[in-house]
């Protein structure tokens, strides 16, 4: 089985590592990475060689008798091109973004798999790349917020004075919010949380942080584990109890979302303007319009002296860590898929990590979701 990796075009990120090739390759399997694939995650192509890969220097040579092509983000139109009729193709697709770029997939006779609707079994943690890739962001959060504060974040008492430690809010604490906990708790941050989901109370306070959540019958979870959209009147109370409490926050961290809906608005103009000048908000749902209404996505803002933080990407920003931990979930997937005895993928199509990601198969869109125009 032959297995390619192109180089990210739009980002640093890098869908394999050394120590996923050398896997790869005890598993059976050639693996060849296209040149300079790697460097903006630190890795170079002598590392990929080290590991028993082979370097390629154009797409075409790198694609065009490739079984299966590892990316992290959904293939562009050159790549597409490049690759043979019946290669599997394993990235985050988001298709719903771009209907016609899996159209053209399907057209290609392309096998292609959209990681980031990996069923959330146990069996599958391993390869669940929203949980690997939002468990960095929510680390990478935290830094980029110390990094635009003007103040320490932990209570320091030196010779020349006391320093106050900062106060941080944590919003949606789902992986990549317990992770936001859990740093800022080790810089030494006074750190608080809230989430729809009740579940969600227990692990913010193992991680020592305390949790404020509206006083409601309401549930703020489906069957699946997710958040929903909630009512009108648990809005306005969320609201009524956020606002209270962002005002005395020095750094306030967003990362709520309801799976296939815009992120909700928790912070509004008002919020931000009841925050001290020098207070920050990073805005970990930016990419899906943002948790806070002056967000600008993909960029820093600043409004009235609050810092608004709203990178897209974030995961991209510890490229390093983020491309190892995706090339194992790809990994992972791929070796549950492989058949050693034939040295190809041997795909059963009622599987569940199958079904769950299949998008495209002989030529036809065959995930569910994208006929009924809705994320799984
Ligand atoms: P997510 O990225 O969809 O949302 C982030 C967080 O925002 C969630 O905790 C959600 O409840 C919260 N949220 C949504 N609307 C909100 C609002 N209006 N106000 C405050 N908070 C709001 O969620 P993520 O991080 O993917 O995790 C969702 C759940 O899935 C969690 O329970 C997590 O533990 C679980 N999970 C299970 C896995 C498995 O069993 N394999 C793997 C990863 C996560």
């Amino acid at each position: 089985m032959k297995i390619a990796v192109p180089a990210e075009t739009k980002e640093p990120r890098v869908a394999a590592s050394p120590q996923s090739v050398q896997k790869f390759i005890d598993l059976g399997a050639s693996v060849t990475v296209l040149k300079g694939a790697g460097v903006k995650s630190g890795i170079t192509d002598q590392a990929y060689r080290d590991a028993g890969a082979e370097i390629a220097d154009t797409l075409e040579s790198l694609l065009g008798d490739a079984d299966v092509v590892l990316k992290v983000n959904r293939p562009e139109a050159a790549e597409i091109k490049a690759m043979k009729k019946g290669a599997a193709v394993m990235a985050v697709m988001n298709p719903l973004d771009a209907p016609g770029a899996v159209e053209e997939m399907a057209k290609a006779g392309l096998t292609t798999f959209a990681m980031e609707f990996m069923p959330r079994i146990t069996r599958a943690q391993s390869m669940d790349v929203l949980s690997s890739q939002s468990n960095l962001a929510g680390y990478a959060a935290v830094i980029d917020a110390a990094g635009e504060y003007g103040h320490a974040l932990p209570m320091m008492m030196t010779a020349a004075g006391t320093v106050a430690p900062a106060r941080v809010f944590v919003m949606g604490a789902g992986v990549a919010g317990l992770q936001a906990i859990a740093t800022a708790k080790r810089l030494g941050a006074i750190v608080t949380a809230t989430d729809v989901r009740r579940a969600a109370e227990e692990q913010v306070k193992s991680l020592g942080a305390s949790f404020i959540m509206v006083e409601s019958d309401e549930e703020g979870e489906t069957a699946g584990g997710y958040a929903k959209e909630m009512s009108e009147d648990f809005k306005k109370r969320q609201a009524e109890l956020v606002a209270g409490h962002i005002a005395k926050q020095d750094i306030v961290i967003t990362t709520a979302l309801i799976p296939g809906r815009p992120a909700p608005k928790l912070i509004s103009k008002a919020m931000v303007e009841s925050m001290k000048p020098g207070s920050v908000i990073v805005d970990l749902a930016a990419e899906r319009g943002g948790n806070c209404e002056l967000s600008k996505p993909g960029k820093v803002s600043t409004h009235k002296g609050v810092i608004i933080v709203a990178h897209h990407n974030v995961p991209g920003r510890v490229a390093a860590d983020a491309s190892s931990l995706f090339a194992n979930n790809l990994y992972n997937f791929i070796a549950a898929l492989y058949d050693k005895d034939a040295g190809a993928l041997a795909i059963n199509w009622d599987d569940e990590i199958v079904t769950g990601t299949a998008l495209t198969r002989d030529g036809n869109i065959i995930h569910p979701a994208l006929a009924k125009g809705e994320q799984s």
